[in-house]
């Protein structure tokens, strides 16, 4: 079997959280059934050279580990790169791995700002050879490919309103040590948006339900932060942000809200979508994964919300049972698959047809973005043309 796999061969920039995630990922590629190609992690870089360790004692296939990413650019042993690095390196590293000829998923928000991301898309177009994405993994969980199922069915009749988030809550807590997604210059003005909104928009974006209008509110509710000393600091990010947009596509025209928050009691990653229709509604949240609703409206019936606990549907087939359960391990495994897929095969001869989020679906979220910025500095609603 192995022997007719596409080896596709990886190297991994920055191996804190995501970094290890990705690796383990690929660790256990074998969960996946029947596929023609397999990631190998052949290079690895951080400046923390105290990461190496977990990275070379689980992978035989790692040749290369350095601190400076310009030896895996120059590397005849890396196919691709997965880069998961803070936002103020994305344009850098991003459009240096590219013109280096290596494909690249990186990860959002895919530029610091509008302006960053703007520069890594002209080098896209100028290497158009380059398979390039963004990491977003929240569409391959069963209850997110049953709303796009639905989203491609056209079964939601005229829809009222559409709503998603993503919710955190440790920064609940005063005590917890500044990082640098908690500072400007490193995170973005975007804040909270930067670190979150790709994940809520990712759908609404492929369903081409982009805002014509937003209405930001942002609120900062920890302003300072203990440093690694324990000295209290200035903590300028956003910790909240609810966007209100208008969506108006031919004669649809509705709603869509979507919630960043890195502040919500309680919430620990809760992403959810919601749909509201004249003929179907879903509602799907991973704070209950297994749980979907959906209601559809029949004239003169009752109207009952339908709740369905779903099993291990994905995209990829897998040895998982179907009536287990899915995780956040899972939808990384999935999406990384996808990209692989695409890498192997092209788009259009993908096993299944959902990609992930493209360079410029991560550009229409960050014109929402800057919109939402300018709308809270104007306190008005912004028009994006
Ligand atoms: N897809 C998701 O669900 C998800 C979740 C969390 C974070 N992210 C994104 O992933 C990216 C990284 O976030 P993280 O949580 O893994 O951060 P992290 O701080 O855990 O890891 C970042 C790593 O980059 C390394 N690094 C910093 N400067 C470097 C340099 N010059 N060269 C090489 N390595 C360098 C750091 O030492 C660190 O190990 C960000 O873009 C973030 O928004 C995505």
């Amino acid at each position: 079997m192995s022997n007719r796999r596409q080896e596709i061969r990886f190297g991994v920039i920055g191996l804190g959280l995501m970094g290890r995630e990705f690796a383990s990922a690929a660790a256990r590629w074998c969960h996946l059934l029947d596929l023609d190609f397999v990631p190998r992690i052949t290079a690895i870089c951080d400046t923390n050279t105290k990461l190496f360790g977990w990275f070379e004692s689980n992978f035989d296939s790692i040749n290369l580990k350095t601190t400076d990413y310009h030896d895996l650019l120059n590397s005849s042993s890396v196919d691709a790169i997965y880069c998961a690095v803070p936002h103020n390196l994305h344009e850098q590293f991003y459009t240096d791995i590219i013109r280096a000829g290596k494909h690249l998923l990186g990860e959002k928000p895919f530029g610091i700002d509008l302006a960053a991301n703007e520069r890594i898309l002209n080098v896209i177009e100028a290497n158009p050879n380059v398979l390039v994405a963004c990491s977003s993994e929240f569409p391959f969980y069963p209850g997110a490919r049953r709303v796009i199922q639905y989203i491609n069915e056209a079964r939601f009749g005229k829809i009222i309103e559409v709503s998603a988030g993503l919710l955190h809550s440790s920064d609940l807590d005063p005590n917890k040590k500044i990082n640098w997604k908690r500072m400007v210059d490193i995170n973005g003005e975007y804040g909270c948006m930067g670190d979150l909104g790709l994940h809520p928009l990712h759908i609404p974006l492929r369903a081409g339900w982009m805002p014509s209008r937003v209405y930001a509110a942002l609120s900062k509710i920890v302003t300072q932060r203990p440093n690694a000393s324990g000295e209290l600091v200035p903590c300028n990010t956003w910790d909240n942000a609810t966007l209100s947009c208008d969506v108006q596509i031919g004669d649809q025209h509705f709603p869509l809200t979507i919630q960043t928050y890195r502040i919500a009691p309680g919430e620990t990653n809760t992403w959810y979508i919601r749909i509201l229709g004249t003929a179907f509604s879903v509602e799907y949240s991973t704070k209950y994964p297994k749980t979907l609703r959906t209601m559809a409206y029949q004239s003169s019936r009752e109207q009952a919300w339908q709740t369905v606990d779903l099993g291990y549907e994905t995209a990829y087939p897998t040895i998982t049972g179907s009536i287990f359960e899915f995780g956040f391990p899972d939808s990384i495994l999935q999406m990384w698959a996808a990209f692989c897929d695409e890498l192997a095969h092209g788009r259009s001869g993908m096993q299944q047809p959902f990609y992930c989020a493209t360079p410029e679906e991560t550009h229409r979220h960050h014109r929402i973005l800057t919109a939402a910025l300018e709308s809270h500095t104007q306190q008005q609603v912004v028009t994006l043309s």
